[in-house]
């Protein structure tokens, strides 16, 4: 029964206190903290002392707190954030003899002789003496007491957060002093002074936290405290583990803002304002000494404000979200290299525009593009060439856009902020966004283009400019000749006999329509709707099929794609999408797959008023389990999808599961795991070692078919959140929650009834439900150890073996109270 051999220890979540040797654990007038000693807190948990950020070989200090046993420095506080010091040879944390201040004393770059670079700064009336003394706690804070009364803090690094939050401290406004909490992110991963990024407390007076850039532009709002939680529950101040810890909202007349208690004093976390703007709850994880991604806010990355800065352009998709158009460069290559992207982009090459209006500017197209929302001005162009001549005209203008519908023609006067590049698949369309560029900088641009064939990105940018008409004609005609070569069909063959087709890109885009009818995509590429013509003796047959574009294939060799693909070709099985053939022509790498008449489970569970009976469901549980265990087991080479969700399994006529996009993880290599960690939505189902970037293992695959077991049991996305339903049904809790923790919880208190889709109105198999209940948490443990195998999951599925009770998830257990 080696399902239920996984023991559950939480003794690796304890953190065990260590002894803090040598460390003082207070600071006072005679004992100063000097050059490299640290200040270590009672039971060990964190240090204070002077650190210099990781990465960074210049030499400058800041006075922070770390946590003293998490491997590779954490900081959480830092002191002199905008005035390093430049050594620690004559550096001194000191309580001031004058006025009983917590001082920060040093050489910097500026002075060789020592000088004040940070002060807590209490007024004398507040600071009564010398006798004062410093204390790291705990939970992270550095207070500066009273000599004369140790109840009476006089400062404290709470009261003055820096990028993060821990819990127990607050964020908010000090009503007496003016002064808020709130966090400000690092200028970039080696400075920490204050970047753009800035969440605060409305300053208005309503109870809700905004994001803001350059802390005048919004671009988050977290919802309103409406006693007990933050309306709609977008992320909140504090974070969304509702159940990790507990949050209030105070208002009196001294402070108003929030704090929290951790649920459990073992629990390790903290909430950081990042360097893209986006706030992150992380967990450590002893088990995997790592920490791991709890959720964040904005959920996507571009959606934080020109976090590109003026002129770049912000790509979700991308391992590094910014880049600059064609014709700019970053105005700092080193900020761009350390992950600061708010100096943005500069031409290459100036405008050249005269005042009188004569100018040889062009422009180049943006396709996909995500409008900038401001600074934007409307303007009466009827017609894409009239909005180009009306933003051509005026020197200031930067680029127009046109759609011939209810937007006209807009134009953008002054820096450009906040572009977004889309793509054709992604959730809201994007349009054509026409950049005003000099002449030169897009001749260069065709030159580059003409002589390397150009990024893959930037390839297919139209270029418009005026008075180089014959350059795109003969562009145009190229582009006839290439689609004019069309190709026989040839067959590529196997070693056991199955047979791959080969396709020319011109078949395909015949066959598509030219990809007129787009199925789905994910970050691989585009799927396709198509009809192929095939021979079979005389006759001419009509077969339907499901084109993939790969757009991150575009570089690989054609010898290595052929040999990839024909072994994918020989993988087939009753449950798994069967691959018919291939293109390959220069960039254009394509697969053809069979088509699925009732596409993914994603539309037939989640879209529409469909509910499957329990006996269907049940059965896509068994056929998607086969599936991948034929691939885990079954192949020569053992096959890890690595991306298994809804929207990967297709149903065909008889409602029989088959598995799609298997074998990318091995066809796209590196790209694979990039593309699939910036993809929207997939986030959910992977197992926690891909993001605590553990080696991956066929138990991956395990832990995001349990995800889908609970979906197909509940009839609910994971994503959604819960919470709701159950306040009405109870009205015993209002948190919200991840919906597979709670069904975890159920599952594990024996109340399977409660997670089966409600719309079944109780018609289910008892027993069934139970060991899918049982199975999907097995599944969704954190050590991979204690995941069955897909084998044993669908053993236990046929009911061949014996489902014991499972342990709640751990990462996820604390999560339920
Ligand atoms: C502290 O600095 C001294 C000299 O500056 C050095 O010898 C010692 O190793 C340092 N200690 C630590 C823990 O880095
Ligand atoms: C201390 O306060 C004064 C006036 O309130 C201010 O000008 C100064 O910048 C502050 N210094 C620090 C280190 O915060
Ligand atoms: C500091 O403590 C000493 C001894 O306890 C006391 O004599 C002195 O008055 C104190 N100074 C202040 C400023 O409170
Ligand atoms: C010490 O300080 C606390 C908090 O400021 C105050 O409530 C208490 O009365 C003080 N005790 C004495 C003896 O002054
Ligand atoms: C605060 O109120 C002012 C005036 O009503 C308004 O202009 C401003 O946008 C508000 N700020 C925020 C962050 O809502
Ligand atoms: C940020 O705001 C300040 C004024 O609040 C302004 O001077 C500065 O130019 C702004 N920065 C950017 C990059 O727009
Ligand atoms: C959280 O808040 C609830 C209600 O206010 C309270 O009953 C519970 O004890 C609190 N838990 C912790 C850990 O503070
Ligand atoms: C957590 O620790 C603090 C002090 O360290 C203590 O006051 C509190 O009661 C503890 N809470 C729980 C839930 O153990
Ligand atoms: C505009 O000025 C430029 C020189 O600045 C001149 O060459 C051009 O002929 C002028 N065009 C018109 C339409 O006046
Ligand atoms: C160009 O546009 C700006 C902003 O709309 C406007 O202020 C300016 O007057 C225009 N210049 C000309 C020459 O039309």
């Amino acid at each position: 029964m080696p399902l239920i051999t996984a023991t559950f220890l939480a003794l690796a979540l304890c953190f065990a206190p260590a002894p803090a040797v040598g460390a003082a654990a207070t600071l006072s007038a005679p004992r100063p903290l000097r050059g490299n000693d640290t200040l270590v807190s009672a039971q060990g948990k964190f240090e204070l002392g002077l650190f210099s950020p990781a990465g960074s070989s210049d030499g400058r200090f800041y006075l922070g707190i770390w946590y003293k046993n998490i491997p590779g420095q954490t900081v959480v506080w830092v002191g002199n954030r905008a005035s390093p010091l430049s050594g620690l040879a004559s550096a001194e944390l000191r309580v001031s003899a004058d006025d009983g201040n917590l001082e920060l004393v040093g050489r910097t770059s500026d002075s060789a002789s020592p000088v004040v670079v940070w002060s807590s700064n209490l007024s004398s009336s507040l600071s009564p003496g010398s006798n004062n003394t410093a204390e790291i706690r705990d939970n992270g804070n550095l207070a500066l007491v009273d000599g004369a009364n140790t109840s009476n803090v006089l400062w404290q690094s709470f009261d003055h957060p820096t990028d993060t939050y821990l819990p127990g401290a607050w964020l908010g406004e000090n009503k007496l002093t003016g002064e808020y909490q709130a966090l400000t992110s690092w200028r970039n991963a080696q400075d920490p002074a204050p970047g753009m990024f800035y969440d605060t407390l409305d300053p208005n007076g309503t109870a809700e936290f905004f994001m803001l850039w350059n802390r005048s532009r919004m671009y988050w709002r977290g919802g309103v405290w409406t006693g007990g939680r933050w309306k709609g529950d977008v992320g909140a101040a504090t974070g969304r583990g509702t159940n990790l810890y507990n949050t209030t909202f105070v208002d009196t007349p001294a402070f108003r803002g929030t704090t929290t208690v951790l649920a459990d004093n073992a629990t390790i976390t903290r909430l950081v304002l990042d360097l893209n703007g986006q706030k992150k709850q992380f967990v450590w994880v002893p088990a995997s000494r790592s920490w791991q991604l709890f959720w964040a806010a904005p959920t996507v990355q571009c959606d934080a404000y020109a976090l590109c800065g003026t002129f770049g352009v912000c790509n979700q998709r991308s391992q590094l979200p910014c880049r600059c158009p064609p014709g700019f460069a970053p105005v700092s290559e080193r900020d761009w290299t350390l992950s600061d992207w708010s100096g943005g982009c500069r031409r290459s090459s100036p405008l050249k525009c005269a005042h009188n209006g004569s100018t040889t500017d062009g422009f180049l197209a943006l396709p996909d593009v995500k409008l900038p929302d401001e600074p934007l001005a409307m303007t009466a162009a009827q017609s894409k060439a009239e909005c180009e001549s009306a933003c051509q005209k005026n020197c200031s203008c930067q680029a127009y856009a046109f759609s011939a519908g209810a937007g006209g023609c807009s134009v953008w006067h002054g820096d450009i902020r906040n572009l977004e590049q889309l793509f054709p698949d992604s959730s809201s369309p994007g349009s054509d966004f026409y950049l005003r560029l000099s002449q030169r900088a897009l001749q260069d641009l065709h030159s580059v283009h003409g002589k390397k064939g150009g990024t893959k990105l930037w390839l297919v940018f139209g270029i418009t400019l005026a008075g180089v008409a014959a350059l795109g004609a003969s562009v145009i005609l190229a582009w006839r000749i290439l689609l004019a070569r069309r190709r026989l069909v040839v067959y590529m063959e196997n070693e056991n006999g199955s047979s791959l087709a080969v396709y020319s890109y011109a078949d395909l885009r015949a066959a598509t329509n030219n990809f007129s009818e787009r199925l789905g995509g994910g970050g691989f590429g585009s799927v396709y709707r198509g009809v192929l013509k095939q021979q079979k003796g005389g006759n001419t047959t009509q077969v339907q099929v499901a084109v993939k574009k790969l757009e991150s294939l575009a570089r690989q060799g054609d010898k290595q794609f052929r040999a990839e693909v024909s072994t994918l070709g020989l993988i087939q099985h009753v449950n798994l999408v069967r691959l018919l053939g291939f293109c390959s022509s220069g960039d254009q790498k394509m697969l053809v797959y069979e088509y699925m008449p009732r596409g993914s489970l994603n539309g037939s569970f989640f879209g529409g008023n469909a509910c499957p009976s329990w006996n269907d469901r049940y059965c896509i549980m068994l056929g998607v389990a086969r599936g991948l265990t034929y691939l885990h087991d079954g192949c020569r080479e053992r096959i890890i999808h690595c991306d298994i969700k809804p929207e990967n399994i297709l149903l065909d006529e008889n409602m029989s599961p088959k598995i799609a996009d298997f074998g990318m993880a091995k066809l796209l290599g590196r790209d694979f795991s990039r593309a699939l960690t910036t993809m929207r939505g997939t986030i959910g189902y992977l197992a926690p070692e891909w993001i605590s970037g553990q080696p991956i293992s066929a138990k991956a695959d395990v832990y995001s078919f349990g995800m889908v077991l609970f979906e197909l049991i509940s009839g609910r996305r994971n994503s959604e959140r819960y919470g709701e339903v159950e306040a009405a049904g109870t009205g015993a809790r209002e948190s919200l929650t991840f919906f597979p923790v709670w069904a975890a919880g159920k599952v594990v208190e024996g109340e399977v009834g409660a997670v089966a889709d409600p719309r079944l109105h109780g018609e289910v198999m008892p027993e069934e439900l139970e060991r899918a209940c049982r199975v999907a948490c097995w599944c969704i443990q954190d050590e991979e150890a204690h995941r069955p195998t897909m084998a044993q999951v669908l053993q236990a599925l046929e009911g061949a073996i014996h489902v014991y009770v499972p342990p709640v998830p751990r990462a996820l257990q604390r999560l339920v109270t």
